[in-house]
């Protein structure tokens, strides 16, 4: 065998069985490789999609881990057990329960038109959705989720920072000084843009804007409930306030606060208590 260096480039001379083979080698690798790094690429991209307990931040926006559709309770429990609850452990909530209480307020549940957890007049959904979180108020690995409101977008199940810092003492105050307010991990609020109802259904409209807050407020209850979390629903506030601590635009109305915490004592309700207390009523 015979080795020649030209110009710095070393050249082997070999047989010709061998330089075939060694042709059809390099392409095999040359014409496999960008397919095996691209399958690798296009892995981890979907490995950051996955709930592997990461917190995925997308051009400012959280996204949202996917939310369970099991849970730990039934419906009957989650409701014998729902309860208003207005002390809270000094503890924070975790991002999946962050999740899953946006998508139980109004969350996509119908994938061809986007229909949500809620029912809604004529499919209007004039609501919007904040969380205002307190300082270590969301845990996610390593740390916490940055402290203030961000806005719920149901159909990506992701949060838009809105105002950035600790909105819970000025929210407190807006609130009539209700303490739950203050004390909670997480506080969701709850707009609507009216106008979007009653484009359509004129001044009756109204009525069924504040139905449907009301059903997505009870979603969230029962939906705390299940995750072993306490919530009441505050419909005391000075609007103007909220709607400004919130960085709410000017055509929405702020209609429920709902603070979200671990309570101190959470509710249970037995079959056996029911049913005495039924037929104690019965005489
Ligand atoms: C429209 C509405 C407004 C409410 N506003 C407040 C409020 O401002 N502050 C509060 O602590 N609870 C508020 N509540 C919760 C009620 O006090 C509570 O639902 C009631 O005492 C019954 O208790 P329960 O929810 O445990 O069944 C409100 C409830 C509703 C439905």
């Amino acid at each position: 065998m015979k080795y020649l260096f030209p110009e710095g480039l070393i050249l082997v001379r070999v047989s010709r069985r061998t330089a075939i083979r060694a042709i059809l080698a390099s392409l095999a690798v040359g014409l496999t490789l960008p397919w095996i790094l691209a399958a690798d690429y296009y892995e981890s991209r979907r490995k950051l999609r996955k709930p592997t307990g990461e917190t995925v931040v997308e051009n400012g926006r959280i996204l949202l881990p996917p939310p369970t559709l099991k849970g730990e309770i039934s419906l009957e429990e989650a409701m014998a057990n729902r309860r208003s609850l207005r002390e809270y452990l000094d503890e924070p909530i975790t991002l999946e329960e962050l999740s899953q209480l946006l998508w139980a307020a109004y969350g996509i549940t119908e994938i061809r038109w986007g229909f949500k957890t809620t029912p809604s007049a004529g499919a209007t959904y004039p609501l919007i959705v904040y969380a205002v979180l307190a300082p270590r108020g969301v845990a996610v690995p390593g740390g916490y989720l940055a402290s203030g409101s961000y806005r719920y977008d149901p159909h990506t199940h992701s949060l838009g920072l809105v105002r950035r810092g600790d909105l819970s003492g000025d929210l407190y105050e807006a609130g009539l000084r209700q303490e739950w307010i203050r004390d909670a991990p997480l506080n969701l609020v709850f707009t609507a843009i009216y106008e979007r109802t009653t484009d359509y259904y004129g001044s009756r409209g109204v009525r069924y804007v504040h139905m449907e807050v009301g059903h997505a407020g009870q979603n969230v209850y029962l939906q705390a409930t299940a995750l072993g979390l306490g919530t009441v629903a505050v419909g005391a506030f000075h609007d103007d306030q909220v709607a400004r601590i919130i960085g709410a635009s000017p055509r929405e109305k702020p209609l429920y606060i709902m603070p979200v915490g671990r309570p101190v004592k959470p509710y249970r309700l037995s079959r056996e208590e029911l049913a005495d207390y039924i037929a104690s009523h019965r005489g």
